[in-house]
């Protein structure tokens, strides 16, 4: 709409521009006389034409309508509406036209506004997206990581673990380290533990956090007690069925994938475990 504004502007101005940009020249119709009529201000447009014996008429812009420049033009022009995820700068209000501008959280891309994208995981947000423009991201560095929890994390370091704190599994791109106390070793306690890394995974991968935890225990009952012991707790393959159907599990990759993150988890623990029990990590 500017853009076209300016152009009919042009247009109209060159057809009898006078120096001062202020006047047109025009030829009275009725006497055929050269007139040197003045143009319409802003806010306004033109009602008549100047005469020999009359001054230009101009007309006030109604609501919702705007000239920005000097003109002769019969009709002002429409205000624009600001579009979707849109919020107004500056109102229009009869001498400049409506200035849009994407709302928080959007960013102007060619025809419309859109969400600023999440960057992916391994990588954190370089610069934050503004009306203009998308979301920069980087891929963190060694030993940096950005927090998929988080839509719009940026690169930090890996924290340290606490003095009473031992690492239990180092940090990814995506996760922090994830350190732990002895005392941690209760269930609940290891659940909390690997809380980020478990969200993450569900961010990611959409694995079932709570599948994965059962797997995750299973594995450690097996080790612990042995095969027979295992399967003995987890009677029930009908129930386990009819779970994976609720839970909804795409494909057998996905599954294979869980059985995995699952073994590495378990391992992970054990290895913790032995390493507070004292003892020297068994071959798993
Ligand atoms: C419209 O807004 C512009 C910029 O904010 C200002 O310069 C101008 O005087 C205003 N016009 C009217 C008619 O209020
Ligand atoms: C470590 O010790 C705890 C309690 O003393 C015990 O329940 C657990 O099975 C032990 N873990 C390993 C891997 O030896």
């Amino acid at each position: 709409m500017f853009l076209f504004t300016v152009v009919l502007l042009t247009v109209l101005s060159g057809a009898g521009q006078a120096a001062d940009g202020h006047t047109y020249r025009r030829t009275d119709p009725v006497t055929g006389q050269q007139l040197l009529c003045d143009r319409c201000p802003p806010g306004t447009r033109l009602g008549a034409h100047c005469t020999s014996s009359c001054e230009t008429s101009c007309v006030p812009c109604g609501p919702g309508l705007y000239t920005e420049f000097w003109n002769y033009i019969p009709d002002c022009l429409r205000c624009d509406a600001c579009s979707d995820h849109q919020r107004v700068v500056r109102p229009c209000n009869g001498t400049v036209n409506t200035v849009c501008e994407c709302e928080a959280g959007f960013f102007w891309d060619q025809h419309f506004c859109r969400t600023h994208s999440q960057c992916k995981p391994g990588h954190g947000v370089k610069a934050a997206g503004t009306p203009h423009r998308d979301t920069m991201c980087e891929l963190c560095a060694d030993g940096h990581f950005a927090d998929v929890r988080k839509m719009h994390a940026a690169c930090v370091s890996h924290s340290a673990c606490k003095t009473d704190e031992q690492l239990v599994m180092p940090g990814s791109r995506w996760h922090d380290n994830v350190c732990a106390t002895c005392d941690h070793l209760t269930l609940k306690g290891l659940v909390d533990v690997f809380e980020p890394v478990l969200s993450g995974l569900h961010i990611q991968y959409g694995a079932p956090i709570e599948r994965l935890q059962k797997l995750v225990h299973r594995r450690l009952r097996r080790k612990r007690f042995g095969k027979r012991a295992a399967l003995r707790r987890d009677e029930g393959p009908v129930h386990e069925t009819s779970e994976e159907v609720h839970l909804n599990l795409p494909s057998i990759v996905e599954e294979s994938n869980l059985n995995h993150l699952a073994d590495r988890i378990a391992r992970i623990i054990l290895r913790f475990q032995h390493r507070c029990n004292g003892s020297a990590p068994l071959t798993l």
